[in-house]
Parts: structure tokens; C-alpha cells; sequence
């Protein structure tokens, strides 16, 4: 597994401004970029790609054919690939890193399954959570076999045999990267290979195949569905030996939007391709409200083309089926925020796919409204967005995921929000739109780095910091305090467990039964910790009866211990971080306080925040709670034997925070 080429996270902001305007080239489109790399390494003679998309993804299947003997020569945008015709790879000389980009693993996958000899594959973080199975299951019935990591993922490696076999398959799933992975396996397969799909997806692998000379037959079953069937070892005249990209509609639809979005906006995108199958989006916006004008139209290498011009249109919430997806596939996080935007409700169906894309896109799009002040849900696999009439409130920070169109959609949000809007992480934006915020600032958008005042001091090596104590013992005090100081990202473990209490309070079932609480355990997200509900007495009991049972706490420690893995280092605060969350924590702290001196801190806390309370309940509650904590059988509060303890009774908080920075200091010293 890979990991994302630059180390730490690079948030940006995107703040309302002026309008949108201008005209400006869009960069060649992703999809058809892969397929002219490919093409170009299975026709004989030098292919010349001019718009040739230079951005990561593209940049892993032109790596990988290189692996394979081909030569490929990069300027700029513009590529010579020399091709060595069908049947003219070699096998790979190590490794091929799929970056993050499912189209570049499925092709080539099906690419190289009729070659009798292994081809390993990985590819990042992302990538290798991403079902292969689907584009693993058509490739065996050629004979191919694959040994992949569990759920068949990457990593995994495939080999061929020979004679490959000829594959006839009906595919359960409507992707245009489980359909092209055949069609070029059954390039290099002799005899005839079909497939079926359940719904047209994009047919830019058929359009080149053609305008290359290789011959497909078309047809409609008998049931009404689509199938291709391709001939192989078939080796056409070399034919066009140059080939321009089109600009991408997916990428488009980013400013597209942003136009849409901005008053008085009025920007035109020119070159943009509008495969019918790719153009889902514009069309379900005009039925929303908006305007856009289509200009120019005009063919290159087998693909339609266009120039666009959109100005800034009210929108109008609808309904959209789930036979719509296929055409807008990538584009439903741009679409759910030009939905935020509109006036009444708009319903998104069939979305299941999205689930499996570079991150959890219906999750995530779903959270980032929510950030934002949005009314989201999600039903089964639709997802419903309460249109805010053109005032989205914004002010949120967005996970992103490392997917580059949830950072990309929710900046175009910003774009045009009441309040500034946050994205996380912008690095992926690498791997289909290199010069998106260039393109952007060029029609007057305003996104920029967010230079967080701590990040200058922010730590240079990755480090995990546990500290747990009893209730009261101000250990979330300092851990929000270290954590802006050394810009970590912090989880106060405490909602977790609270956030499941809502869930079940919220949804009128007893805290005590433990299928509910398990299920709701199984649910939690990122937004809901950020509930101003969490702190209510409630919520905090029904958080207690729920820590006490061994399988939520399970799934809860999964969640937790993403947050310690997955980025630079975290700051976790509970009752068993150091012990068994995060035993390897670079440091961890115990924290303790008479109980007596927790109760007047808690007391004090609480009237401050406006609670009428009184001093003796606190301190029995307080009691009672230390008990119940050490008492229970499932990861009852001790201090790990390697923690720092520290007793705060006689100690205010800025003593303690110099204290644990005065110990980092002494760590790091010794570590150089
Ligand atoms: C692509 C097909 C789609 C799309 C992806 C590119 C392609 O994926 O989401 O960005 O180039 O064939 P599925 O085939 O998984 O739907």
C-alpha cells in the first residue's frame, strides 16, 4: 500500500466574493486520457496525445504501461507513446502502483489477465478499501486466477494462462471499469468476448477501440440490455497517429457550479466533452433552473465536444431517479451542492455505488452538508437535500477523505455560503484536477491555504499522545490545549460513547438493550460529535449504562483507533487511551485530582455554563462515577504502567500544559 504523496494534510478555505467570469480551457478528461495511454500502447507506430490530463491518476496507468515495456514520452501535456500492438507486453518489471485511481487498476487489470505471467498490483490508502471482485470475477472466466488481499482487494497480483479463454459475462453492476477491464482483456483473447451491462455506462473504451480500426458489434438482448462484442488478436492499420483530449465534463462541473451558484457569475468552459453518457449532470441542472448555453459542437477522436456558458440561475429542488447515475456518476457531491442551494427539496436515488468510490461519497457528502448547516439525509440509497433558497449558512470543515471531489465540491460551496467554508485535506485534488484552484482563481474565485496560527509549530514527527483520568480531572482541557499547540487533531473519546446515547435517545430506545446500542455504535460519524445535545445529563447517563458493554466498545475502539492511524498523530483523551486504545501512545498521561477538587472545578464549570447545580450532587455524582469506572469489568480507568501521572490537585491548568511540554521537549531531545 502507497501513501499519499505529500505528507501532511493541506486545508483550504473558499470565501464568497465576486462573481464568476471569464472563459477557460478545462484540462483533458480522465477517463479518455486512460484509454488514449492504453490505446496507444496496443496499436503498432508512435501515438501523439495532445491535452493529455497531467494528473496523478492518469500519471499511474502511463507509469504502469512503461512497467510493461511500452515507451512513453511526457511534455507537458502532450505524450509520444510507442506501441507495440496486441499482444506486445511484457511482464511488469515490479510493482504497478495504482496511486489512487480505480479506473488505472481495473484496465489494467483487464488489460493484462490474458498474459501468462503475474502482474501485482497495489495503490493507496483509499484504493486498496475498493472492491476488485467486481472486475476480478468477468477476468477469471478467461482462465486468469488472482490471489488478492481479503475481500478481494488490493493488493493482490493476477496471472493469465494460454490460451486465454474467451469471456461471456452479464455484469450485475452498471461500470463502465468492469465492462472496459473485458473489452480490453478480449482484445488480446482469441474468439469472440461479450458483455452485458444492466445500464449504459460510458462507451469512451468503445468510441476509441473504434476510431483505432478495431472492430465491436453492438446490440440490444433480448432483455433490452446493452452488449459488446469484441474480436481479438484483431491488429487495424495504425491509422490517426495523433489524438486530442477532450476537456472533462466531471472537472467542468466544478466551475460550472460555482457559476451556477454566484450571482451575477457568467463563465464559459470551452472544449468540454458531451458524451451522452457523461453529461447527466448539466441536464438535470437545466430541469433544475439553469441556464446554460451550448455552443460550438463540434467531433474529435470519436467524442463529441462543446463549448458551455452558464450564468448564475435560481435553482429548483427535484426528484432524481436512479437510472440518472450512470451519466453523472462522479458528479452527485457538485450536484447535492448546487441542491443545497436551491429553493425546496431535492431527492437523489440510486446512489449505492457512491459508497465505493475514493472515499464513502454518500457519507461524506451527506457530513459535509451537515457541517455546513445544510438539511441532509440519507434513505437506503438515496440521498435527500433540503435546498436552502440561495442562503447556505457554511462556517463548517469538511473530511474530505482524501477524495478530491468531496474537497473540490464542498470549496465550490464555499464559493458562495454565508460563512467561509473549511476543507481539511486538498492533496487529492492532485489526482484529477491539478490546477483546479489556478483555474479557479483565474474566474475570480476566492480559495486559499488555511495557515492555521499553530502550524508553524506543528510537530515534525508523527506522535500519539494518550491521557486518560476520572471525571473532572481536566484532562480534556489539556488536550484541546496541546492540540491547537501542536496542531493535532484531538478526539475526546468521552463523545463517543455520548453520541451513541443520543442516538438511542433520539430514537426512543433503551440504553440498556444492547442490539440497539450495538447498532448505533455501528453508525456514528463525524458530525454526530459536533451535537450541542451531547452535553445533556441525559445523553451522559445513558453514555455510562452503554461504556459498560464489551462489544460496543469494540466498535467504538475501531473508530478510535483510525483516528490515532490515519493522520500525522492524534491527541486522545479518556479513561483507557494508554492502556488499550493506543498502547504504543509515544506518551501517555494520567491525570488525577482529588475528588473533592474535581467536584468544585465541575461545579464551577457548570454554573459558569449557566446549569443551576449544586455542589453535594456534583461530588456524589462524581463518586459514584469513579467507581463505577474502576469497578468495570471492561477496561476498567487505571493508569498504563508507563504513563506520566500527574496529580493536579494543587496545579492550574497552564502548569500542567507546561509540565507535559516541558516532558515532549525532554522526549524529543533525547530522541535527536
Ligand atoms: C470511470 C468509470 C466510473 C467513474 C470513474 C471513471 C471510467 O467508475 O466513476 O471516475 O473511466 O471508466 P465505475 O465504472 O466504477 O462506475
Amino acid at each position: 500500500m502507497t501513501q499519499a504523496k505529500e505528507s501532511s494534510p493541506k486545508r483550504m478555505v473558499a470565501r464568497a466574493g465576486a462573481a464568476l467570469s471569464g472563459s477557460i480551457a478545462i484540462p483533458g478528461d480522465k477517463s479518455i486520457s486512460h484509454r488514449a495511454l492504453i490505446f496507444g500502447s496496443q496499436r503498432l507506430g508512435t501515438l501523439e496525445i495532445t491535452n493529455l490530463l497531467g494528473s496523478e491518476d492518469v500519471h499511474a496507468t502511463a507509469a504502469a504501461l512503461c512497467q510493461c515495456g511500452i515507451t512513453i514520452r511526457r511534455d507537458g501535456n502532450s505524450a509520444l507513446v510507442e506501441g507495440r500492438g496486441i499482444g506486445g507486453l511484457q511482464e511488469p518489471s515490479g510493482v504497478l502502483d495504482m496511486g489512487n485511481s480505480g479506473t488505472a487498476a481495473r484496465l489494467l487489470m483487464g488489460l493484462l489477465a490474458p498474459y501468462a505471467f503475474n502482474s501485482f498490483f497495489t495503490g493507496d490508502h483509499s484504493l486498496c478499501k475498493r472492491p476488485m471482485k467486481r472486475a476480478l470475477t468477468p477476468l477469471s472466466l478467461s482462465g486468469m486466477q488472482y490471489t488478492a488481499a481479503s475481500g478481494d482487494r488490493l493488493p493482490l497480483v493476477i496471472r493469465g494462462v494460454t490460451p486465454a479463454l474467451p469471456i461471456d459475462y452479464t455484469s450485475p453492476v452498471a461500470s463502465a471499469q468492469v465492462k472496459s477491464a473485458v473489452l480490453l482483456a478480449g482484445l488480446t483473447i482469441r474468439g469472440t468476448t461479450r458483455l452485458v451491462e444492466p445500464i449504459p455506462t460510458r462507451d469512451h473504451t468503445e468510441r476509441m477501440a473504434r476510431h483505432f480500426g478495431f472492430a465491436l458489434r453492438e446490440q440490444t438482448t433480448s432483455d433490452g440490455l446493452r452488449q459488446i462484442e469484441v474480436d481479438g488478436w484483431q491488429q487495424p492499420a495504425p491509422g490517426d497517429s495523433a489524438l486530442g483530449i477532450p476537456g472533462d465534463p466531471s472537472s467542468a462541473a466544478f466551475p460550472a457550479v460555482a457559476a451556477l451558484i454566484t450571482p451575477g457569475s457568467d463563465l464559459t468552459l470551452t472544449d468540454i466533452c458531451i458524451n451522452p453518457h457523461r453529461i447527466g449532470l448539466y441536464h438535470w441542472l437545466e430541469k433544475m433552473g439553469a441556464r446554460i448555453e451550448w455552443k460550438n459542437h463540434r467531433e474529435a477522436a470519436g467524442e463529441p465536444i462543446a463549448d458551455l456558458t452558464i450564468v448564475h440561475s435560481e435553482l429548483k429542488g427535484l426528484e432524481i431517479p436512479a437510472e440518472a447515475a450512470p451519466s453523472m456518476i462522479d458528479e452527485y457531491p457538485i450536484l447535492a451542492v448546487a441542491a443545497a442551494f436551491a429553493h425546496g427539496t431535492t431527492v437523489m436515488h440510486g446512489l449505492d455505488e457512491l459508497r465505493v468510490k475514493e472515499s464513502d461519497r454518500l457519507q461524506a457528502v451527506h457530513d459535509g452538508l451537515r457541517a455546513n448547516g445544510v438539511e441532509a439525509r440519507i434513505d437506503g440509497d438515496s440521498l435527500i437535500v433540503e435546498g436552502a433558497g440561495g442562503r447556505v449558512p457554511g462556517g463548517g470543515c469538511v473530511t474530505t477523505h482524501y477524495d478530491h471531489r468531496i474537497a473540490m465540491a464542498f470549496l465550490v460551496m464555499g464559493l458562495a455560503a454565508d460563512k467561509q467554508v473549511e476543507v481539511d485535506d486538498t492533496r487529492a485534488i492532485a489526482t484529477s484536477f491539478p490546477n483546479f484552484t489556478a483555474l479557479m482563481h483565474d474566474i475570480g474565485a476566492q480559495i486559499s491555504p488555511e495557515r492555521r496560527r499553530s502550524s508553524r509549530r506543528a510537530p515534525e514527527r508523527r506522535l500519539v499522545l494518550a491521557i486518560d483520568g476520572p471525571a473532572a480531572s481536566g484532562k480534556g482541557t489539556l488536550a484541546w490545549k496541546l492540540s491547537r499547540h501542536l496542531n493535532l487533531p484531538y478526539l475526546d473519546t468521552g463523545k463517543l460513547y455520548r453520541a451513541v446515547g443520543l442516538r438511542l435517545i433520539a430514537a426512543g430506545e433503551d440504553p440498556h438493550d444492547k442490539q440497539a446500542a450495538i447498532a448505533a455504535a455501528k453508525a456514528i460519524t463525524e458530525q454526530d460529535m459536533h451535537d450541542p445535545a451531547l452535553r445533556q445529563e441525559k445523553v451522559g447517563q445513558a453514555a455510562s449504562v452503554i461504556s459498560a458493554m464489551p462489544e460496543v466498545r469494540q466498535i467504538l475502539l475501531d473508530y478510535q483507533r483510525d483516528f490515532a492511524a490515519a493522520r500525522r498523530g492524534a491527541i486522545l483523551d479518556g479513561r483507557d487511551i494508554g492502556t488499550v486504545v493506543c498502547p504504543e501512545a509515544d506518551i501517555k498521561i494520567f491525570m488525577t485530582a482529588s475528588v473533592e477538587t474535581r467536584a468544585r472545578r465541575r461545579h464551577a464549570q457548570l454554573q459558569g455554563e449557566g446549569f443551576e447545580v449544586v455542589y453535594e450532587s456534583v461530588l456524589s455524582g462524581l463518586k459514584e462515577r469513579d467507581e463505577r469506572d474502576s469497578a468495570r469489568a471492561s477496561a476498567p480507568l487505571k493508569p498504563a504502567e508507563d504513563a506520566i501521572e500527574i496529580d493536579t490537585t494543587d496545579m492550574n491548568i497552564d502548569e500542567v500544559f507546561d509540565f507535559i511540554l516541558d516532558k515532549l521537549k525532554e522526549r524529543n531531545t533525547a530522541a535527536a
